[in-house]
């Protein structure tokens, strides 16, 4: 275990739901496994003028997210948490944050070392590292300064370049730490020693051996109370874009030469740059995208999207993409990538698919489907694990082949702990390991990806919007997308083995 520099937290953003549901119970969680620093403090700051008193009881005290267990006290934690009032947009509060952290450091000897989290409306992650800056609060002079920035890092490539040319001004890249959940789950972080730690899969691992890779994020939930910022979004830019752009970046890497940040995140930018431009034509062909419909679920009348709290009765972002796309270099040259992402669909469901290519020469009979073969499934989410495919023999005259399941589960590892996303990545963060987090130029090279879809379904309005009713599979076009005869998308279940069945409905 690394030990962790004394150090102050401020939250931007205190009294919002991801302080609340996110980022106050993963530190209560790493100061009950003392993985806190001897000397440490957190502020909260927003707009309502709460005392410490009254934050402590709102962030901490009576946080229902919080699990109290025996040993350490949630009272012991809440005496590390302080609340400031300032005006986020208004330059002239920050000097007053700058004594209040002053003071802090002071009295709990934190070493002048700070990260800035901002949870707050996209909007304002240009303007509090300026104002901050202007405070002076981005100079390191005894300590170290470090800037966490929650997604969605840009609306679109222009305005993610705007965006870090605007931190940079004030921050060097080694300060700037863009947050992306996916890349907290222990399920993500495995894709790359599941393919790095074992000599099975490499020599399998490309253009050779694999018919295409498949990554599914499907969730059950709609928009909940986030119409007003979904309807701005879209689930290309929600989900596609960072979480699951970087799930490839992941699957499709070269072998990095260390396991350091800037290993793992050089060839990552080597996968993005790799990406094949789609043109307004590709889009046409390749990208599908729906909204969701009102419908019946077990026997529950659910809204559609356009029914929703904030959403345009008449809008026309996606609730749901669909994907093929390449990537142009050695290994991956003609193999097809799939990407489906989509809410109220049958269920909650994260996975990555390695579909084999079947063997040249078949001697015994099976089925023609190439879905049928030899199938690695890395599920990140739930039912966290890894299940292999292959043809086995039916017992008795002949030789029948028919496809078994060896699998192992998270769950199986009784003692293990599987720590929340953000308990690792705020770890990670306090002890200057930026490997989790998206560097600045890949984010820009996601972008790059993103942007002619974006602009082709803005462009053309002949492009549809499929509907789909809540709780489907998502637009009835979808399987078309799979190149090749008898192939479809994997149709996964919340179990991991059982497959082919559309559950939950
Ligand atoms: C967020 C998106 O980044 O990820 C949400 O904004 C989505 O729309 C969520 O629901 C999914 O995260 P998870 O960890 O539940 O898969």
């Amino acid at each position: 275990m690394i030990k962790n520099d004394n150090q102050i937290l401020v939250i931007f953003g205190a009294s919002g739901d991801l302080t609340a549901r996110k980022l106050i119970p993963a530190i209560y969680n790493l100061f009950k496994k003392d993985y806190l620093p001897k000397k440490y403090a957190i502020v909260g700051v927003g707009r309502t003028p709460y005392d410490d008193e009254e934050f402590r009881d709102k962030a901490v005290l009576n946080n229902p997210h919080i699990k109290r267990e025996e040993g350490k006290s949630v009272e012991d934690f809440a005496k590390l948490v302080h609340y400031h009032a300032l005006d986020t947009s208004k330059k002239e509060d920050y000097p007053g944050l700058s004594d209040r952290l002053h003071s802090i450091d002071d009295e709990f000897g934190t070493n002048c070392n700070v990260i800035f989290y901002l949870s707050v409306p996209p909007s304002l992650y240009g303007v509090i590292p300026k104002h901050l800056a202007f405070a002076g609060l981005n100079k390191e002079k005894t300590g170290w300064t470090r800037l966490i920035i929650e997604k969605p890092f840009g609306y679109d490539l222009q305005s993610a370049k705007e965006l870090n040319k605007t931190l940079l001004e004030d921050y060097r890249e080694d300060q700037i730490y863009r947050i992306d959940h996916y890349l907290g789950k222990e399920t993500v972080q495995n894709l790359l020693v599941t393919r790095f730690s074992n000599s099975i899969f490499e020599p399998l691992w490309n253009r050779n051996y694999i018919h295409r890779v498949e990554i599914t994020s499907a969730e059950s939930v709609g928009v909940e109370k986030r119409g007003g910022y979904y309807d701005g979004s879209g689930a290309l830019r929600d989900m596609v874009q960072n979480h699951l752009l970087q799930l490839i970046g992941l699957v499709a890497m070269e072998p990095p030469v260390k396991s350091d940040a800037d290993s793992i995140r050089n060839e990552k930018l080597k996968v993005f740059q790799s990406l094949r431009p789609m043109t307004t034509e590709d889009v046409k062909q390749n990208v599908i995208r729906g909204q969701y419909l009102s419908s019946k679920i077990k026997g529950e009348e659910v809204k559609g999207y356009r029914e929703e709290e904030g959403v345009n009765p008449e809008s026309r972002t996606e609730t749901f993409v669909a994907l093929k796309f390449f990537i142009d270099n050695w290994r991956w040259s003609g193999v097809p990538f799939y990407i489906r992402s989509g809410k109220k669909l049958p269920t909650r469901v994260s996975e990555v698919v390695i579909h084999f290519k079947p063997n040249h020469h078949r001697i015994f009979s099976q089925s023609q489907k190439v879905n049928s073969q030899n199938m690695l499934v890395m599920r990140i989410q739930p039912d966290e694990g890894i299940l292999l495919k292959f043809g086995m023999k039916v017992p008795g005259q002949g030789f029948e082949v028919k496809n078994v399941n060896m699998d192992f589960l998270y769950s199986d590892l009784t003692d293990a702990y599987v720590p929340d996303a953000y308990e690792r990545l705020i770890l990670d963060c306090m002890q200057g390991d930026a490997t989790l987090y998206a560097r600045g130029d890949s984010v820009e090279s996601a972008w790059e990806f993103i942007d002619p879809i974006l602009k082709a379904w803005k462009d053309d309005h002949s492009i549809p919007i499929y509907g789909y009713p809540a709780g489907t599979w998502g637009p009835e076009n979808v399987d078309e997308l799979i190149e090749g005869e008898h192939m479809m998308w994997r149709y996964p279940c919340k179990n991991l083995a059982e497959d082919g069945i559309f559950c939950e409905l």
